[in-house]
């Protein structure tokens, strides 16, 4: 049976590929951003995971406000990205785990989750970054599956569904019939808000004392807040940090945090890092 290994989670900001293109990882703005990833390699390179499920947040790239899915999972040969409205980066492609994605799609629908299934799927910033910033050569070592997560579009779905996907997922990937060593992803948050009265809302406490929840004896402490509650304690994008809880929950029952960064800001975002293996 498939193994997995652990979990990464971490921000997204399209800068990030800004700050990649012009090579300024070691500026004084950036270098506390991107030195924080220096022990994901490092496990990484000890770990050697086959497959990446990427829980991440389209932001309009490949679901647009007409059609907007909860919950949807990639099944294609490959993904790409396409442009954002900043020029297309050039980005490979990322290979599928395509067997793993219909056992996942399967296990998940059987599980009462009717998740979208999706045999074409482009992916965003939120989704390249984050595996650019674990793999910066590129040459992704690795066959990935994407699961997306509506943040963009209300109603979104609440903490402790999100929650509960992730533990879900986290069991049919230990059922997959497979000696593949997996990994999860998730990617958005920390706290942070785009637009509106409070646009560069950044809530440090509340950070913090999600990213100790993950660890804790009580790792679904934010699952008592309503999506209204997140939202005004991170910040309207900051709701993304539902990608956190579904990695932690595909992690299980306890869990041993190996690292962690958070950094203020990147952009506008609060930026935070964790990596956490299976207790
Ligand atoms: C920005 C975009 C994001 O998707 C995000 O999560 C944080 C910041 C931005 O445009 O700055
Ligand atoms: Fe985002």
């Amino acid at each position: 049976m498939a193994q997995i290994l652990g979990g990464v989670m971490t921000s997204h900001v399209p800068a990030i590929g800004r700050a990649i293109h012009k090579g300024l990882q070691d500026d004084p703005y950036w270098q506390p951003f991107f030195a924080g990833f220096k022990p994901v390699h490092e496990w990484l390179a000890q770990a050697l995971p086959d497959v990446v499920v990427v829980f991440y947040n389209d932001h309009g790239l490949n679901f647009f406000l007409d059609k907007m899915p909860t919950f949807s999972i990639g099944a294609a040969p490959e993904y790409r990205n396409a442009d954002e409205g900043w020029g297309i980066p050039q980005v490979p492609a990322f290979p599928g785990e395509q067997d793993l994605s219909w056992h996942l799609i399967e296990s998940l629908v059987e599980d009462e989750f009717d998740v979208t299934t999706c045999q074409e799927m482009l992916v965003d910033h939120a989704f390249t970054l984050p595996m650019a910033l674990l793999w910066p050569d590129q040459t992704w070592p690795v066959k990935v599956v994407p699961i997306c997560i509506n943040t963009v579009q209300f109603p979104l779905p609440t903490a402790a569904r999100c929650w509960k996907l992730g533990q879900a997922v986290g069991r049919a990937v230990r059922a997959w019939d497979s000696d593949a060593k997996v990994m999860v992803l998730g990617t958005g948050g920390l706290s942070h808000q785009l637009d509106g009265e409070r646009a560069g809302f950044i809530n440090k406490e509340f950070d913090l004392q999600f990213m100790d929840s993950l660890v804790s004896d009580n790792p679904a402490w934010a699952t008592q807040f309503s999506v209204r509650d997140l939202v005004e304690k991170a910040g309207t994008q900051g709701i993304e940090l539902l990608m956190w809880l579904a990695t932690r929950g595909a992690l299980g029952d306890s869990v041993e945090e190996i690292h962690r960064n958070y950094h203020i800001p990147i952009s506008n975002t609060a930026a935070g890092l964790m990596l956490l293996a299976p207790a």
